[in-house]
C-alpha cells in the first residue's frame, strides 16, 4: 500500500463515527440549552492572526503550526486553535455592535504538529465555546458548568475541575520578575525547553511535566499570591459562584495555560482514567484578546475540549455512547422480478423518513434474510409476485418472529407506527 494517512491523524470509520455523532449531538444540545449558537469559521486563517493572539513564544506558534504560502504569496495557517478565529469573525462581522453577551459554540478540526503519543494528534477535534462581552464572574461560572454538564451528559462524571487565576497585564509583570529571580539560581536544573522559557515566558515553567523541572520549581512564587485587587476580587467571586452551585474544584496555583491570551480565570477538567494527556477540557478568560485583534475592549471567556480524549476516556471507563438505536426496515425480494418493486418501495419509504436497506449483491432470499439479521433490522418486508399482484406484502417482525400479510396501501404509515416514534433515527 503506497499511501498511508498522515502521522497523528485518524480515519473515523462508521462504527466509530456513530460514537462521534453521539458526543457531538450531546455537545450541541447542551450548548443550545445554555443559549449558545453555532459558529463555523474557515479551516485556515492568515498566519498573523495566530501569531499575535496565541503568542510567538508559545509551543503552538513556535513549533506546531501547519503554515503554508498560498498561490497569491500570502502566509496561511491551518487552525491550530478555535478562539482567535471566533474573535476575528466577531470583529469582521461587526457582532460587537449588537452589544450584550454573545455566545458561540463550535465543533472544529484543529491542526498542530505534535509529537505523537496517546491522546495527542496532529489533527484533533475540539468542541468549544466562546462568550464575549462580559466580565461578570457569573459568566465564568456558566462556562465552567456548561463544560461539566457536557462531560456528565456523555457519561463522564468522575472528573476533576482544576482552577486558577493567572492575573492580568497589570499584576503579571510583578510575579514574572519574582519568578525569574527565584529561577535564576536553578536554571541548570531545568530542561532545555524551560531554559528557553525562562527568557520568553517563565510562567510556563511552572506547568512543565519534566520531573526535574517540577522539583526545581517546588516552592516557586505562584501568580495567586500576586493578583491585583481587581483580579483577586474577581477570582473570589468565581470561587463563590461555584461553591453556591455546589461545584467542587481543586485550586491549582501552578495551572498555566499554553496560550498567551489568557487573563484571570484559567481552568482545566481532567479525567483520572487518562494518562499523561488527561485534560479533557481547558479554557479561561481572555479579556485583552478582542482589543489586541483590533476591536473595542471586550472581555471574553471560553473553553475547548478534545473529542478524541473524551472518546478515549469513555472507552477506558467502559462507557458506551450512542444515539438511540436505529430500527431498520429491510426489503427482501423473493425472486428477481420483485427487485424493481423493492427499489421503488425503498425509495418511497426512505423519502417518508424510514431507514431502509435492501440487497445490492444478488443474494438469494435466504441470503437477504441473513443480511437483514446482521443489520439488526426490526422489520422485513417480503415481496412476492402473487402477493404483490393482490396489492399485498408480507411484513415480518424480526423481534417477535411473527409475520402477517398487509396491504401495500398505507404501508408507510403502518411501518412507521409499528417501529414506534423513533423511526427516523
Ligand atoms: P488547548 O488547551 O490548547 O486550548 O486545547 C483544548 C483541549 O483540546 C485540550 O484540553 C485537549 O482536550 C484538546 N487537545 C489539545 N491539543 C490536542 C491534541 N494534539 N490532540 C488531542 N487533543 C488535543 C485551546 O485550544 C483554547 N482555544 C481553548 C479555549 C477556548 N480557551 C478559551 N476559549
Amino acid at each position: 500500500m503506497p499511501y498511508r494517512r498522515p502521522r497523528g491523524t485518524q480515519d473515523i470509520l462508521p462504527a466509530e463515527a456513530a460514537k462521534w455523532q453521539a458526543v457531538e449531538a450531546t455537545f450541541r444540545e447542551i450548548c443550545e440549552r445554555f443559549g449558545y449558537g453555532e459558529i463555523r469559521t474557515p479551516m485556515f486563517e492568515q498566519t498573523e492572526l495566530f501569531v499575535r493572539s496565541v503568542g510567538e513564544s508559545t509551543d503552538i506558534v513556535a513549533k506546531e503550526m501547519y503554515t503554508f504560502t498560498d498561490r497569491g504569496g500570502r502566509s496561511m495557517t491551518l487552525r491550530p486553535e478555535g478562539t482567535a478565529p471566533v474573535v476575528r469573525a466577531y470583529l469582521e462581522n461587526g457582532l460587537y455592535a449588537q452589544g450584550g453577551v454573545q455566545k458561540f459554540y463550535y465543533l472544529s478540526a484543529i491542526f498542530r504538529y505534535e509529537r505523537r503519543q496517546e491522546g495527542r494528534y496532529r489533527q484533533h477535534h475540539q468542541a468549544g465555546i466562546e462568550a464575549l462581552g462580559s466580565l461578570q464572574p457569573s459568566l465564568d461560572v456558566e462556562v465552567i458548568t456548561l463544560g461539566l454538564t457536557y462531560l456528565s451528559a456523555v457519561g463522564l462524571d468522575e472528573v476533576e475541575l482544576l482552577l486558577n487565576s493567572i492575573g492580568c497585564p497589570r499584576c503579571r509583570p510583578v510575579h514574572r520578575e519574582a519568578l525569574r529571580a527565584y529561577l535564576r539560581d536553578r536554571l541548570d536544573h531545568l530542561c532545555p525547553d524551560c531554559q528557553r522559557r525562562f527568557e520568553v515566558n517563565p510562567l510556563r515553567i511552572l506547568d512543565c511535566k519534566v520531573p526535574t523541572c517540577q522539583t526545581a520549581t517546588q516552592d516557586a512564587p505562584v501568580m495567586l499570591d500576586y493578583l491585583c485587587s481587581e483580579c483577586a476580587e474577581h477570582f473570589t467571586a468565581v470561587r463563590k459562584g461555584l461553591t453556591d452551585l455546589e461545584v467542587a474544584y481543586t485550586l491549582q496555583p501552578r495551572l498555566v495555560r499554553g496560550l498567551d491570551y489568557y487573563t484571570k480565570t484559567a481552568f482545566e477538567i481532567a479525567h483520572p482514567a487518562l494518562g499523561a494527556q488527561n485534560v479533557l477540557l481547558g479554557g479561561g478568560r481572555y479579556d485583552g484578546l478582542v482589543e489586541q485583534c483590533g476591536g473595542p475592549p471586550t472581555p471574553g471567556i471560553g473553553f475547548g475540549s478534545g473529542l478524541e480524549r473524551v472518546l478515549l476516556a469513555l472507552e477506558k471507563t467502559g462507557r458506551t455512547v450512542s444515539l438511540s438505536p436505529r430500527p431498520r426496515l429491510y426489503i427482501a425480494a423473493v425472486s428477481p422480478p420483485e427487485r424493481v418493486q423493492a427499489q421503488q418501495l425503498a425509495w418511497q419509504l426512505r423519502r417518508e423518513g424510514l431507514r431502509v436497506e435492501l440487497d445490492h449483491e444478488g443474494r438469494s432470499l435466504k441470503g437477504q434474510m441473513r443480511q437483514a439479521n446482521r443489520l439488526g433490522a426490526a422489520l422485513v418486508l417480503l415481496l412476492k409476485e402473487d402477493e404483490l399482484a393482490a396489492g399485498q406484502v408480507t411484513l415480518r417482525d424480526m423481534r417477535r418472529g411473527e409475520q402477517e400479510l398487509v396491504p401495500l396501501e398505507g404501508l408507510p404509515e403502518r411501518t412507521i407506527r409499528q417501529l414506534g416514534h423513533s423511526h427516523r433515527w
